[in-house]
């Protein structure tokens, strides 16, 4: 812009008039530190001098306070053990085990955390005091403390580091620092697989905290694991009978609880997937009260069942029902678990 110059011609460089409209103000991101800027002789009371980094003299500027790098999302928990405690509440957005996602943890951790905590997470890295370096109290991830450890709280101690354990927030993006969270819980879950015989997937939301998640509980009945869940590949085989034990009723009535939606909708895909099988509903009860009455309830229960998915469409040639009262007993009577164990829906295939 050449606004206030005049006459600017060969080696003349001309006039300037109002230059600071001209130029915008500069603002050196190196620049003589404070000390070296003043006089030798003159004593000042600056005290919040820029960090003296370099031998000349010269130091890096802090960026203005209130700035943002660009692309940086501030990271707001505080360094602090209530900050820690509800970093907790974040979920890794990497956290399922992708293979793409743990390929490049791995490798960011065997960079950047090996060297403390050993490639297989057991502590014991290059540089730690179990190989006779100097950064002690590493710990196994493998450990009580460590393998249910919320992501993030790992997350958490990265950004901040934690003790003799610095902090990772410059080194790694929060993208990278969530791979590399991801990476470690690949580790636990295949170390809690070898441990327990559990699948992959289920390993993975135990050491992900996922395990036990929230009860359901509809109509003051708790949904527990369904058998239904467990057939192999969906398939109904012949002769196999299913405690469908998401099926719920009140106490001595037909009348099914909208908690057996649930399973009785699983079992209506289960079904559909399954055309050319034949079902029978059966219904069991435990021996408190009168056989003949008994026989009754548990006859009006399977048809209840019954009813239920002839509405949802399944054809009745693929459904029959029965009650068969109190005479089938799968547990002992005397107490109560087992008249609990006792009053329930079975599924028989035929
Ligand atoms: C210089 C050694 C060192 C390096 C390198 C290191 N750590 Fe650590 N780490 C430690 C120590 C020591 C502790 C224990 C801190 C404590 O609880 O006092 C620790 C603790 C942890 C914890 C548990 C944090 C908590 O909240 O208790 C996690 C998770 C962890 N490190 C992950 C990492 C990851 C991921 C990296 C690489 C990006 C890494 N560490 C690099 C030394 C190191």
């Amino acid at each position: 812009m050449w606004f206030g110059k005049c006459q600017a011609d060969g080696n003349w460089t001309g006039r300037e008039y109002m230059p600071d409209m001209a130029h915008s103000q500069a603002y050196e991101a190196y620049t003589a530190s404070p000390s070296t800027r003043a006089p030798k002789n003159v004593t000042t009371n600056i005290t919040n001098y820029d960090t003296e980094l370099f031998s000349n003299g010269m130091a890096a500027r802090l960026p203005v306070a209130g700035t943002v790098a660009r692309g940086n999302q501030p990271y707001l928990y505080s360094d602090d053990t209530t900050g820690y405690n509800r970093s907790a509440a974040m979920v890794n957005p990497f956290g399922n085990g992708n293979k793409q996602v743990l390929a490049e943890g791995k490798e960011m951790y065997n960079v950047y955390c090996a060297v403390c905590h050993g490639e297989k997470g057991l502590g014991g890295g290059s540089i730690s005091t179990m190989n006779g370096g100097p950064f002690g109290g590493v710990p196994n991830y493998f450990g009580a403390a460590y393998i249910q450890m919320p992501e993030g709280k790992m997350f958490h101690s990265m950004h901040y580091g934690k003790n003799d354990m610095g902090s990772y927030a410059s080194q790694l993006t929060k993208e990278e620092r969530w791979k590399v969270v991801a990476y470690i819980k690949d580790m636990q879950a295949k170390n809690v697989q070898d441990g327990q015989g559990k699948s992959y997937e289920e390993a993975l939301r135990y050491v992900r905290n996922q395990a036990n998640p929230e009860p359901i509980i509809i109509d003051g009945f708790t949904i527990g694991e369904s058998e239904l869940d467990k057939l192999n590949d969906g398939k109904l085989v012949s002769g196999s009978i299913i405690n469908l034990n998401n099926v719920f009723f009140s106490s001595g009535s037909a009348n099914l609880s909208k908690a057996s939606n649930i399973e009785l909708d699983k079992l209506e895909t289960i079904l559909r997937a399954n055309p050319d099988t034949k079902v029978e509903l059966s219904g069991h009860t435990d021996s408190d009260g009168k056989p003949s009455s008994n026989l009754d309830l548990s006859n009006r229960r399977a048809k209840a069942a019954y009813n239920y998915l002839l509405l949802k469409g399944i054809s009745a040639a693929q459904l029959t029902f029965k009650g068969y009262g109190d005479t089938s007993p799968v547990a002992d009577n005397d107490s109560a678990e087992g008249k609990a164990k006792n009053r329930r829906t079975e599924l028989k295939v035929l």
